[in-house]
C-alpha cells in the first residue's frame, strides 16, 4: 500500500527520502515521487515523479539535480510510493501533488471520500486538476485557505475532508516546516539527533533513529529538524509517549538471500524461538501471556471466541479455532474481518474477540476491531508490528516477536501466529477443562517447533527439484483435512500470490463435491497427509485424484511408506503431533511456492497488484 516519508534535518533530504522510499517498497506500489523544498523561502519546490519503481524516480531526480538552474536544496523533503486506487499508476497520478500556485505539496495515504464534491467546488473557483486522484484536492484546498499560517491552513483543510489520511505537507513559503496528520492511516514520527522524520512505517525511519512517537487519529504534528508539536484538530496540544523500536536495520535487509521471502522462511526457527521465549511454563502446566491482561477468573468466563483476520492471518486463525476447541473446549468462529461487520455477528457477554494481523494495520481487521468495541466485546490483538494501530486500539493482546516481515507474502508471521494461538489455547484450556498432563504434552511439543521448522528448511534443495517438475503448471489444487485444512488453504494462497499459478485449497473431502470435475493430468493436487487422525481418509482422496490422472504431490511424515503407492512426489516433514503439523506443512508449501515463483521468473517479494499491508477497506 502507499507509503509516505518526510525529512527535516541537516542531511541531503532528497537522499534520505529516496532511501526511505526504498525501505517502503516492500509494501507494494506502482509509482513514486518526491518534493524537495528550497532553502530560500519562496523558491519553487523541486517535484519529481515517476511511474514504476523508486529506481526510476531516483534516476530522474539525479537528472534534475544535475540541472544547474535548480534551486539550492534544503534539508526538507517529502516522498511517496503510490498503490493506485483512484486513477492509473501514471506520473500525473503519482504523489506528491502540488497546489495550483505550486507553493504547497502533499503526500497522502488513504482515501478522501468526498473528493468529488471538493473537486467540483474547487473547479468552480478556477482550480485546474492535473491528476485523477482523490488526493489532489488537498493541495488546492490548502492554497485556497492559506493566509500566511501553514498549520492553520492545513487544519482548516483537514476539517473539510471526509475519509482517511496519513498526510504530509510542505510549502515553499515555509522552508523549515513539515506538517503531518493522521486519520485512519498510520503516521509515525522518528526523533533523531538534529533531524526529525515522518513516515507511514517504521522501516523507513529505522536507519536514522529507533526513537519514535506514533500519532493517533485526529493528531496533527508540526515538525522542524529539532522539534515537533502535536495538537488535536482543534489545535489543543497533545502529548504522546516516545517508544524505542527493538528491530534493527539488519533485520530489514536481505542479508545475502536473493529474496526477503526466502530469508524470512529461513528465519522461522529463530522467529519461533522468540515467539515461545519465556512463555511456556512446564512447572505450572500453562502459558504465560501477560499482554492478554486477563486473570484466571476472566479467562474462565470466556465461553465463545470470534477470530477476525484476513488472508494468511485468517488461515492461522482457522488453526486457532481447532486449537481452542480441542484444548480449551471453547466454541470458536473464524470470520473474514470485513465480513465481521457485513454480517453483524453476535457478541455475548462472555465472548472474546481476537483480531489477528501481522502488520496491525489491515483496514478490514481494524474495522472489525472497532465494530467489536462498539459491541462491547473483550478484544485482544495478535500482532507482529509493535505499536501498530490494531495493537494499540485493542490495548491488550500478544505480540508475535517474529521480527519484521518485509516480503509481501507472509511466511514467518503464519508459523508464529499458530505458535502463539497454541499457547493461548493452553492458557485458556487450563482455566477450562484441560488437565496439567495434557497441557504439558502440548507444551513439550511446542518446544520442538524451531527444530521442526529447521528440518523442513533443510530440505530446500529437494523441494526446489520437485518444483522444477511442476513449474509449467497453470492450475493446482491443495487438499487436507482437520488441522491440515487451513494449512492447505494457506499453501494455495502462497502459490497463487507469488507464482501466479491458479491454486485452490479445499478440504480433502470436498473435492468430490464438485472441484474433482476439473482434474486432469495437467492439474496436480498437493496433499497434506502427515500422520494424523484423518490420514487414511486423505489417502482415499489421493486415490480419487490419481484415478483422474492428476499428479499427486504429498507432504507426508518422513519414513511413512503408506504414502508411496499413492503419490508421484513426496516432501517429507518430521514426525510431530497433529496440532503442530500445520507449521512444518506450511513451511514446505512456502518453499514449494518460492521455487515455483523463482523458476517462473516472478517478482517474488513484490507480487503484482499486491500490497504488504492493506490499509483500504
Ligand atoms: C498473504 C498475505 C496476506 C495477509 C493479509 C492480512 O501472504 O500476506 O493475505 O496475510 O493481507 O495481513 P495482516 O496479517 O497484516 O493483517
Amino acid at each position: 500500500m502507499c507509503g509516505i516519508i518526510g525529512y527535516a534535518g541537516n542531511k541531503n533530504a532528497a537522499n534520505v527520502v529516496i532511501s526511505g522510499l526504498k525501505r517502503l517498497e516492500y509494501r507494494g506500489y506502482d509509482s513514486a515521487g518526491i518534493a524537495q523544498v528550497s532553502a530560500t523561502a519562496g523558491q519553487p519546490l523541486l517535484l519529481v515523479k515517476a511511474a514504476g519503481k523508486v529506481a526510476e524516480l531516483e534516476g530522474q531526480l539525479g537528472k534534475q539535480l544535475d540541472n544547474p538552474t535548480d534551486q539550492q536544496a534544503s534539508g526538507l523533503a517529502i516522498g511517496h510510493t503510490r498503490w493506485a486506487t483512484h486513477g492509473e499508476p501514471t506520473t500525473e497520478n503519482a504523489h506528491p501533488h502540488l497546489s495550483q500556485d505550486g507553493n504547497f505539496a502533499i503526500a497522502h495515504n488513504g482515501i478522501i471520500e468526498n473528493y468529488l464534491t471538493l473537486r467540483s467546488k474547487l473547479t468552480q473557483k478556477g482550480y485546474e486538476f492535473i491528476s485523477e486522484t482523490d488526493s489532489e484536492v488537498i493541495a488546492h484546498l490548502i492554497q485556497d485557505v492559506y493566509e500566511g499560517d501553514l498549520q492553520a491552513a492545513v487544519m482548516t483543510t483537514l476539517g473539510q475532508l471526509e475519509g482517511t489520511y496519513g498526510l504530509i505537507v510542505v510549502s515553499s513559503l515555509h522552508p523549515d516546516t513539515l506538517i503531518a496528520a493522521r486519520n485512519g492511516s498510520p503516521v509515525v514520527i522518528g526523533i533523531g539527533q538534529g533531524e526529525t522524520l515522518i513516515a507511514s512505517d517504521i522501516s523507513a525511519l529505522i536507519s536514522h533513529t529507533k526513537r519514535v512517537v506514533y500519532l493517533d487519529d485526529g493528531d496533527v504534528v508540526t515538525v522542524s529538524k529539532d522539534s515537533f508539536d502535536i495538537t488535536s484538530l482543534k489545535n489543543v496540544p497533545v502529548s504522546r509517549d516516545a517508544t524505542e523500536i527493538d528491530w534493527n536495520v539488519e533485520e530489514i535487509e536481505k542479508g545475502g538471500f536473493d529474496h526477503f521471502m526466502l530469508k524470512e522462511i529461513y528465519e522461522q526457527p529463530t522467529a519461533l524461538t522468540n515467539s515461545l521465549r519465556g512463555r511456556l511454563d512446564l512447572k505450572g502446566a500453562t502459558a504465560k501471556l501477560s499482554g492478554m491482561q486477563l486473570g484466571p477468573s476472566d479467562l474462565a468466563h470466556i465461553d465463545r471466541i470470534t477470530i477476525a483476520a484476513c488472508g494468511t492471518s485468517m488461515y492461522a486463525g482457522m488453526v486457532g479455532k481447532y486449537l481452542f476447541e480441542d484444548f480449551a473446549s471453547i466454541p470458536t468462529d473464524v470470520v473474514q474481518a470485513a465480513e465481521f461487520r457485513d454480517r453483524n455477528p453476535i457478541m455475548q457477554r462472555d465472548s472474546m474477540m481476537l483480531a489477528i494481523s501481522q502488520s496491525g494495520e489491515t483496514a478490514d481487521t481494524l474495522a472489525a476491531v472497532r465494530e467489536g468495541v462498539r459491541k462491547g466485546a473483550t478484544i485482544l490483538g495478535l500482532c507482529n508490528v509493535v505499536g501498530s494501530t490494531i495493537a494499540r486500539e485493542t490495548g491488550r493482546g500478544v505480540y508475535l516477536h517474529a521480527g519484521p516481515e518485509i516480503s509481501v507474502a507472509s511466511t514467518k508471521a503464519f508459523t508464529c501466529q499458530v505458535a502463539v494461538l497454541a499457547m493461548m489455547s493452553v492458557l485458556l484450556g487450563r482455566t477450562h477443562r484441560m488437565s496439567a498432563e495434557s497441557a504439558n504434552r502440548v507444551i513439550s511439543e511446542l518446544t520442538r517447533l524451531p527444530e521442526l521448522a529447521q528440518a523442513v528448511i533443510d530440505q530446500e534443495d529437494k523441494i526446489a527439484k520437485i518444483a522444477e517438475k511442476y513449474a509449467h503448471i497453470e492450475h493446482a489444487f491443495f487438499i487436507g483435512r482437520g488441522y491440515l485444512f487451513p494449512a492447505v488453504m494457506e499453501g494455495a494462497l502462497k502459490l497463487k500470490e507469488i507464482s501466479y499459478v491458479h491454486a485452490e485449497g479445499y478440504h480433502a473431502a470436498e473435492l468430490k463435491h464438485g472441484p474433482i470435475a476439473l482434474l486432469t493430468k495437467d492439474i496436480p493436487v498437493i496433499v497434506a497427509v502427515p500422520e494424523s487422525s484423518g490420514k487414511a481418509k486423505t489417502i482415499a482422496n489421493m486415490q480419487e485424484c490419481r484415478a483422474r490422472k492428476a499428479p499427486v504431490l504429498a507432504i507426508a511424515t518422513a519414513g511413512d511408506t503408506d504414502i508411496h503407492a499413492h503419490s508421484d512426489d513426496i516432501i517429507e516433514i518430521p514426525r510431530c503431533e497433529e496440532f503442530v503439523a500445520p507449521i512444518p506443512v506450511v513451511i514446505a508449501e512456502q518453499l514449494f511456492a518460492y521455487h515455483m515463483a523463482r523458476l517462473r521468473g516472478c517478482e517474488i517479494d513484490q507480487p503484482r497488484n499486491l500490497a504488504k499491508s492493506v490499509t483500504v477497506e
